[in-house]
């Protein structure tokens, strides 16, 4: 059976992409971003996932504002990168899973979450800056180290989904997974923010305090999470800060209970927040350690002593 083994939170600022594509990664600025990230290539490296889910917002590349579609998932074999106005980043194409995708796209629309199938998408830097935070810098005639799911979420557009919202879908994503039948390890991104405002009097908005309790939350208590409504993320962490509401997909597809493999933070890259967790399952498809039965043997001891007193009176 498939299974979903980890959860990845990661920003997706496209400055972080220009950086890659400019050779800029060394320079004292970048360096200080793309360090934090060392440990969780290393990870990746180990960790080797067959497929990728990446829950990430288009930024009007595939869609543009005539048609905003709140959850579209990718169904295709192949996603070029789009051309965001400098080209298209010089990017492997990403290949998809479409049988997974497919499964997927069964499960949780007959679980009445409403997708969008896309059969043909472009993906922009929301998608591929996390890609390469990631798996690193991989050469543009190369490949990806795994096939890659696309969940393209609106969150450029009022409305975008509720938190709660998000998490139910990506419960929805756990159980579609589970379901499948090809014996795979599927990890879990959800891109986008931290705290960021890009334009108004608010620009440059950063809130740390914000960034770290909803990480903090995100690992060990996602509930609380998932009852914040959209006016607390634009108060509190920017207009572009609702972004966040994605990683509720990510969290919400991972056990109730998770380990923390890895976090880092750091302010500012661009005007954003730069926000990294890694959220491990514990039972990673393994049979839980048998539990000692005490219960057990004290029902065993009663029964022993009664059939003691039985005998006695016979
Ligand atoms: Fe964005």
């Amino acid at each position: 059976m498939a299974r979903i083994i980890a959860g990845i939170g990661s920003s997706h600022v496209p400055a972080i992409g220009a950086a890659i594509d400019n050779g800029k990664t060394e320079e004292p600025y970048w360096k200080r971003v793309f360090s934090g990230f060392e440990k969780s290539q290393a990870w990746m490296r180990e960790t080797k996932p067959d497929v990728a889910i990446i829950v990430y917002n288009d930024h009007a590349s595939a869609f543009s504002v005539d048609m905003i579609p709140t959850f579209a998932l990718g169904c295709a074999a192949e996603f070029p990168p789009a051309d965001e106005g400098w080209g298209p980043r010089p990017v492997p194409v990403v290949q998809g899973y479409p049988a997974l995708a497919s499964h997927i796209a069964q499960s949780v629309i007959l679980d009445e979450f409403d997708l969008t199938i896309c059969n043909k998408m472009e993906v922009d830097h929301g998608m591929t800056v996390p890609m390469n935070l990631l798996f690193g810098n991989v050469d543009k005639n190369s490949h990806w180290p795994c096939p890659v799911i696309p969940l393209a979420v609106n969150v450029v557009m009022y409305p975008p989904p509720t938190g709660h919202r998000c998490f139910m879908l990506g419960r929805a994503i756990r159980k579609a997974v589970a379901s499948y039948p090809e014996d795979i390890k599927v990890v879990i991104f959800g891109t986008g923010g931290l705290s960021h405002q890009i334009s108004g009097p608010r620009a440059g908005l950063i809130n740390s305090k914000w960034d770290k309790a909803f990480l903090d939350n995100l690992s060990k208590d996602p509930q609380k999470l998932v009852k914040i409504p959209h006016v607390d993320y634009m108060r509190e962490a920017g207009a572009e800060g609702i972004e966040m509401v994605m990683w509720l997909i990510m969290r919400g597809a991972l056990d109730e209970k998770v380990d923390e493999v890895y976090r880092f933070y750091t302010v500012p890259a661009s005007n954003t927040a730069v926000g990294h967790i890694i959220l491990a399952n514990r039972a990673r498809g393994a049979k839980a350690p048998p539990r000692k039965h005490k219960p057990a043997a004290a029902k065993h001891k009663r029964a022993a002593a009664r059939a003691k007193t039985d005998r006695i009176r016979s």
